[in-house]
Parts: structure tokens; sequence; C-alpha cells
């Protein structure tokens, strides 16, 4: 059996069939799941310091931008999650079209992504609660030697993500209300406050742009190819965008929901759109009405939103502003340790993680072992590891994965046409090939560091592949 061997398409569906998992979720469980791993801290905060350091008003169309980028890698997770349902997303399509250690590379790079991610947010999340309400920092904040507040909230979810997709759903869905409610409330209050005049320009003119950021901090398109970070104007919203793709990573998480999906053909493309779109029209209200209440240069970079409510005398909102922070950041954890379990699950079934791990709970329906050793490992790096450094690894973990999974759209329809395609990404090879450029821009606007501890990540990822193989 060779590296490049490939998953064959009719047991992945048959996988879907036999599979132990509880099918339990409707479509809007599914957008339920999708905004709450979406809406994370990207729009509390990078909507503010985007505008005031790169975009001025135009941020929001910097968020537009993000939408269409995203939009476009949607429609081809759209495209194999309806037609390949799996607990696997990313990573089953690559052994399917790519073959094994391409698999294994993906697998590898998305239990990163979601693990980094997890943990990251995590230690946010205690670190805020803790300002919240007074607790003290040296349990809850970043210089804690044992960050505590981090170990419980991973602990409580990991239960929580064990015990059920129903529970989970329920959980999540509860907190998105939360979200989706403050964002609301940020609409609907702020735009009685918008003064059209701190939205002319615009387009702010271009400034030059300093000197920037040096050594392995500097982006990769700077380093390599000079290309400077731009101030305002039409570049500078272009910087924006990709910086703000950020806060709508996660809705690729959706994929691996498929076979706890009723309706699989029908519901995930409606969750992994429906979801985007939400987001997409809150984020974008939410950027114009931030950029009407505050003249961009005097945006607060630490709390954008709630000094923008201070300062027109609402100072309740910005109390309603950290709830609606504290529920995305919960929900976001939950649905990546929810992801995490399915991929392991799916990496263990097919034998390329130990077997064990690829196991359903008889009574829960989950893959119960891979959610506690992932809840496991989050816990411990959360505990110890001050990580906020390596987040922009979430990110590049991320796109690698969309680019993987817009390539295998054209390469699975030429060796599978014959499959059964619910929804199809329109103007294949076009759009994808668009998707997966635009993902490989976005990669350009991270920096060095954040490559070379990718490719660190890989690396090592590669080594324990072939050990394993040996001992096979
Ligand atoms: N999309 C997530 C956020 O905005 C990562 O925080």
């Amino acid at each position: 059996m060779g590296v490049l061997r490939t998953l064959n398409v009719d047991d992945v569906l048959a996988h879907h069939r036999d599979s132990r998992l509880n099918r339990r979720l409707r479509a809007r469980d599914l957008v339920g799941a999708g905004i709450g791993i979406i809406i994370g801290t990207g729009i509390f905060t990078l909507a503010g310091v985007q505008a005031k350091l790169h975009a001025g008003p135009s941020v929001t169309l910097s968020f537009a931008i993000g939408a269409v980028v995203a939009g476009l890698t949607a429609l081809c997770y759209a495209e194999l999650a309806s037609g390949m349902p799996t607990a696997g997303s990313a990573y089953t399509y690559a052994f399917a079209t790519l073959g094994e250690v391409f698999a294994w590379l993906v697998g590898w790079d998305l239990l990163l992504e979601f693990a980094l991610g997890a943990a990251v947010v995590s230690r946010g999340w205690s670190g805020y609660l803790a300002n919240l309400m007074g607790l003290p920092p040296d349990l809850f904040g970043e210089q804690a030697t044992v960050n505590l507040g981090a170990v419980l909230i991973i602990a409580v979810l990991t239960a929580v993500a064990a015990l059920g997709i129903r529970q989970s759903a329920l959980v999540t869905n509860v907190l998105v209300l939360v979200k989706v409610g403050v964002c609301g409330l940020i609409l609907l209050v702020g735009v009685f406050f918008v003064d059209p005049a701190n939205l002319s320009p615009f387009v702010p003119p271009a400034q030059p742009a300093g000197t920037g950021a040096t050594g392995l901090q500097q982006p990769v398109a700077q380093a390599l190819l000079g290309v400077q970070q731009s101030v305002y104007g039409f570049a500078g919203m272009l910087t924006a965008a990709a910086i703000v793709f950020f806060a709508y990573t996660g809705f690729e998480a959706l994929a691996n929901l498929g076979e706890e999906t009723r309706k699989p053909s029908r519901d995930l493309k409606i969750g992994i759109l429906g979801a985007l779109a939400v987001c997409a029209l809150l984020y974008l209200g939410v950027s114009l009405v931030l950029t009407g209440m505050v003249p961009y240069v005097n945006i607060d970079e630490s709390a954008p939103l709630a000094a923008a409510f201070q300062s027109v005398g609402m100072h309740w909102i910005g109390a309603l502003i950290s709830l609606g922070v504290v529920a995305s950041l919960t929900s976001v954890m939950l649905v990546e340790l929810v992801t995490l379990g399915r991929i392991g699950f799916a990496m263990g079934r097919d034998g390329l993680l130990p077997r064990r791990l690829g196991t359903v709970h008889p009574r829960w329906g989950t893959p119960h072992r891979m959610t506690f050793l992932a809840g496991a490992v989050i816990a411990l790096l959360a505990a110890f590891v001050p990580i906020a450094a390596l987040a922009d690894l979430v990110s590049i973990g991320a796109l690698a994965a969309m680019i993987v999974v817009a390539v295998a759209v054209p390469v699975l329809r030429r060796r599978r046409p014959d499959l059964r395609r619910p929804f199809r990404v329109p103007f294949s090879p076009a759009v994808p090939i668009l998707a997966a450029l635009a993902c490989l821009y976005l990669m350009l606007n991270l920096n060095l560091l954040t490559w070379l501890a990718f490719a660190g990540w890989l690396a090592l990822g590669l080594v324990i592949y072939y050990g394993r193989r040996t001992g096979r």
C-alpha cells in the first residue's frame, strides 16, 4: 500500500451509511453551529483595529472582500460535504483525491488548527472573565503559572461535547442567540449615533507605509516579494481584508458534521452557506456602524465597540458587549472540541491514528475517546503555555486546508463524474481555482514566523507518519 493510495469514495459513503454517530442535527442546528464557531473575537476587535490602522471606513469593504473569499471557499466545501458526508471533512476529501500521505498532513493540520484555536481562545476567555468579574489574575490571567480558568472551561466543554451532539447543539444554539442578539443590539442602537461625516471620505487617501514589521514578524509577501503593507487607500483596504478574513474562519468545521446530520444532502449546504451569510451581514453592519459612530483615527484599539458606545454615553451597552464576547468565545471552543472529536475519529477509523480513537460511545453516540484526548491536550497546553503569539497558526492551518478542498472539487469531478452531487459549485474549475488563489494570497499576508512554525508542524507530522508506517 503506497503513500499515495486513495480512499474509495464508495467506502466513504458506506461509512456514512453505517455510521454509529447520532444522526440528530437539522439545518438550523448546523447554521447555529456555524455561527457558533465563526463569530469569535474577530468582529469585536478586528473591525475597529483595522479601520484605525489600515482601512478607515472602507473596512466595511474589507469585510465584504473577506466574505467573497470565504464564500467562494464555502461553495467548494458545500459541494464536497453534501456529496460525500463524512466526519473527516478536508482530511477525507484529501484521502479520496490526493492520497494517504496528503490526507495525513491535512488531518494533522486540522488537529493543529482546532486544538491551538481552542487553547488560545480558552486563555482569552479566562483573562476576559477575570477582568469582567475581578477574579485573581494569578489564576486566570496571562501571567498565571497554571491558567485555572482556561482548564476549567475546557473541562466543562469537553464534557458537553462528549455527552452528545444534541446537548452540544443545544448549548451552542443558546450561546449563539446571545451573541447574535448583542450584534443586533449594536446595530439597532448604534445606527442612531452614526454621523455621516465620519464615513467620508469612505476610502481615506493612501499614506506612505511606515517601516512596518521587520525580521520574522514581516509578512511573507513583504519578505520574499517586497510587497509593503499599505496604510489607507485602496491598497490599505486590501491589507485589512487579508487580516479581517480571520473573522470568517470556522465555517469549514461544519463539514465534519455530515454523519450527524439528518438530511446531509440538503442541510449541509444550508448550514455552511447560511451561517456564513448571517455572519457576513452582521459583520458588514457592525463595521459600518462602528466607523459611522467614531472618526476612525479615534477608535479605541483594545475595546473598539464598547468604547464607541461609552463615548456616546451608552455605558450599559458596553456591559452587554462583554457578555456577547464571553458567549462567543465559549461557543467557539465548544464547536472546536466537537470538530476535533470528529476529525480524530475519522483518522482513527481509517487507521491513520490509533484505531481505538475511531470508536463511538454506545450510549452517547459521540467519539468520546478522541473528544477526551483533545480536551486533555488543549487543557494542558492552555494551562501552561502562553500561546497567543501562535494564534496566526490557526489562520494558516485553516487556509491551507481550504486550498486542498478547493483543489479537490475539480479533481473529484474528473475522477468520479458519476457521484451524486446535491450541490455543485458554479463555473468549476474557475471558481475553485479562484478560491484557492485567494486563500494563497491571504496566506502570503501572514508573517515569516507563522510560515516557519507551520512548516515545522508539517515536518513533525511527516516524521510521525513515516515512523508509524515503518512500524506497521
Ligand atoms: N472566526 C473566529 C473569530 O472571529 C476565529 O474569532
